[in-house]
């Protein structure tokens, strides 16, 4: 029952991230740098809460399994392996992305000045990896949400 609403909580942050992704990157396409990286910070910090809400759900040892129709069950499972594998991928290229705009901003003073050129470097990094990121994340996130609606309808408890 805990687990039950621990993964609720789950799915309800990692959805917020990734609208807060999606505002983020409009803000970059219309040039609202400032907007931009609160939207991005705010997206990284409910990636954050949902992975501890996540490893507290495992810890409590809650689980689904799918009993689902057959017919459908490559598809399922394809669609959660890749899930897991491009969840673990997406922690490294969000904290490298997060990096370089850090020491982008910080090598630039401000948000307006960030073609000095000792900060271009890391903008034109953090531009090479959010190419990567941005599309991972908000497939791990459409994925996980798919995942929790099918289970939802096809799930059933093995463990908690
Ligand atoms: C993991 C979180 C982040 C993601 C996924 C992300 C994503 C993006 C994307 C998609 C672009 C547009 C790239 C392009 O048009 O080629 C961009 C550009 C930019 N981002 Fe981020 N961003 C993140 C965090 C941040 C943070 C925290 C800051 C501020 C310190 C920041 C500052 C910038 C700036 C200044 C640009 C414009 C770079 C340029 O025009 O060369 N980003 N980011």
């Amino acid at each position: 029952m805990v687990a039950e609403v621990v993964n609720q909580w789950a799915v309800f942050t990692i959805i917020l991230s990734g609208i807060a992704l999606t505002t983020g990157v409009i803000l970059i396409k219309q040039g609202n740098r400032e907007a931009h990286m609160r939207a991005m910070l705010a997206a990284s910090g409910l990636a954050t809460v949902f992975l501890v809400l996540y490893l507290t759900r495992l810890g409590l040892g809650y689980e689904k399994k799918y009993v689902g129709p057959d017919a459908w069950r490559t598809a399922y499972y394809v669609l959660l392996i890749s899930h897991i594998i491009l969840a673990a991928l997406n922690l490294p290229l969000a904290l490298v992305a997060l990096w370089n705009a850090w020491k982008g901003l910080r090598a630039a003073g401000n948000l307006s000045r960030i073609d000095l050129p000792a900060a271009r470097p890391f903008f034109d990094r953090h531009r090479q990896w959010v190419r990567w990121t941005v599309p991972v994340w908000l497939y791990v996130a459409v994925t996980g949400w798919i995942i929790y609606l099918v289970l939802g309808r096809y799930g059933e408890v093995i463990k908690g």
